[in-house]
């Protein structure tokens, strides 16, 4: 048994597992996927070829990418069990919340069934009906059956639209789902190995790893993203805003990062996707970008801070017409095909994950009675 006695807060530089899948290299601002650098991915791949990648260590031959992408289609239906779950849900439920549910009411049947591919398909196909179910459900309209003839983002937006979207759109959709969807030993992905190596089933750990996404430290910034620029308003305003903000001890949304120590190699695509689809957003975003950058600089001078993910994602999902709720759960739809490969991974060299606690309670004590007490 090797021990490390010494505890680090956040477990920050811990190795947490061993994976082909995805490699942050924080100091040089790299993202891999399986070997490929994330930029020769990004604008090049569908979703379904990063999918398979991810699941299979390769890219798809042509007939195993068809394969994919009618497996996908064939499985976006919900069962009658989530359909009826969905119908109870209050219309003012939080999307993430609605996704953690239904994943959940759709894994009922799969009870500690090991993880497997058709699996994981299922559950990366039915993540965007879920969504666009309960988003038609709560604006009183009819849902809309998913479009085998259409690709993963496409039908994902037809299914929330209602129409089919512009070529442009849908392709920004699909970067941004490639983009996001794995990132090494990130806290959700974690979450879901954590779980899987326990011998739970898929099910549970996704639905752990939508608790994890969901916080605002992971992926629930980009709509707060949204919030902070409403409030700061203008470019002029951004400079007091946000040295008032810091005085208050207010983190700055889409900003800091526990890996990457220079530009976030998502970011710096989603930037210049945001600078073409989203004037209005990047006018103010830029500068309030610049003036965060300089503010952390300040403060930390000895720990480089730099954009994150988070930042330019949100001017990209609001151009692509996504109501700002749907901004984390969106993320989820792309992580899932990650979270659901790294189980996969886990399962196959598994051992239980069970680190130590150091103990700072008190000293062996006795009870002392009830009445005694006061
Ligand atoms: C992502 C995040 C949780 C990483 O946390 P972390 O690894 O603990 O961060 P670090 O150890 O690098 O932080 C060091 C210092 O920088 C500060 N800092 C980090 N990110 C900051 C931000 N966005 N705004 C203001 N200060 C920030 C911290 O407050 C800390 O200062 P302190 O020691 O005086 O409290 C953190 O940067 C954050 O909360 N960012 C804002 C939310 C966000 O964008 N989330 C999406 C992440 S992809």
């Amino acid at each position: 048994m090797s021990t490390n006695n010494t505890y680090v807060p956040g477990l920050e530089g811990i190795i947490g597992a061993q994976t082909a899948i995805s490699m942050v290299d924080g100091a040089n601002g790299r993202l891999v996927y399986q070997g490929y650098v994330i930029a020769d991915l990004a604008e090049e791949m569908s979703f379904e070829e990063v999918a398979f990648l991810l699941w299979e260590g390769q890219l798809p031959k042509r007939g195993e990418l068809e394969g994919l992408t009618s497996e996908l289609a064939a499985n976006r239906d919900l069962t009658n069990a989530a359909t009826t779950a969905l119908e109870a849900l209050p219309k003012d439920t939080d999307p993430m919340d609605v996704l953690r549910s239904i994943v959940s009411v759709q894994g009922v049947e799969h009870r500690l069934a090991k993880p497997t591919r058709p699996l994981a398909v299922h559950a990366t196909a039915s993540f965007p009906t879920i969504l666009a179910t309960f988003h038609r459900r709560r604006q009183g309209l009819e849902p809309l059956n998913p479009r085998p003839d259409l690709g993963h983002a496409a039908n994902y937006l037809y299914m929330m639209n209602g129409k089919e979207s512009s070529p442009e759109i849908v392709r920004a959709l699909n970067t941004y789902l490639v983009l996001l969807a794995d990132h090494g030993m990130n806290a959700s992905t974690f979450t879901a190995r954590v779980i899987a190596s326990t011998e739970s089933d898929l099910t549970s750990a996704l639905v752990g790893a939508i608790g994890a996404l969901k916080g605002p430290a992971h992926g629930g910034a980009p709509s707060a993203v949204i919030e902070q620029l409403e409030q700061i308003g203008t470019p002029e305003n951004a400079e007091p805003w946000m040295r008032d903000a810091r005085k208050g001890g207010v983190r700055f949304m889409g900003f800091g990062h526990r890996v990457y120590r220079v530009y976030d190699p998502r970011a710096k695509i989603l930037k210049a996707m945001c600078e073409r689809m989203n004037p209005k957003f990047y006018a103010l975003a830029s500068k309030v970008e610049e003036v965060a950058l300089r503010i952390l600089h300040e403060e930390h001078p000895e720990r480089p801070q730099s954009t994150n993910v988070e930042f330019y994602s949100a001017g990209v999902l609001q151009a692509i017409g996504l109501p700002k709720e749907f901004f984390t759960p969106t993320f989820a739809t792309a992580r899932v095909s990650g979270w659901s490969a790294h189980v996969l991974e886990q399962v196959a060299h598994n051992r239980i994950i069970r680190p130590q606690s150091e103990y700072i309670g008190p000293e062996p004590r006795k009870p002392v009675p009830l009445t005694e007490r006061d």
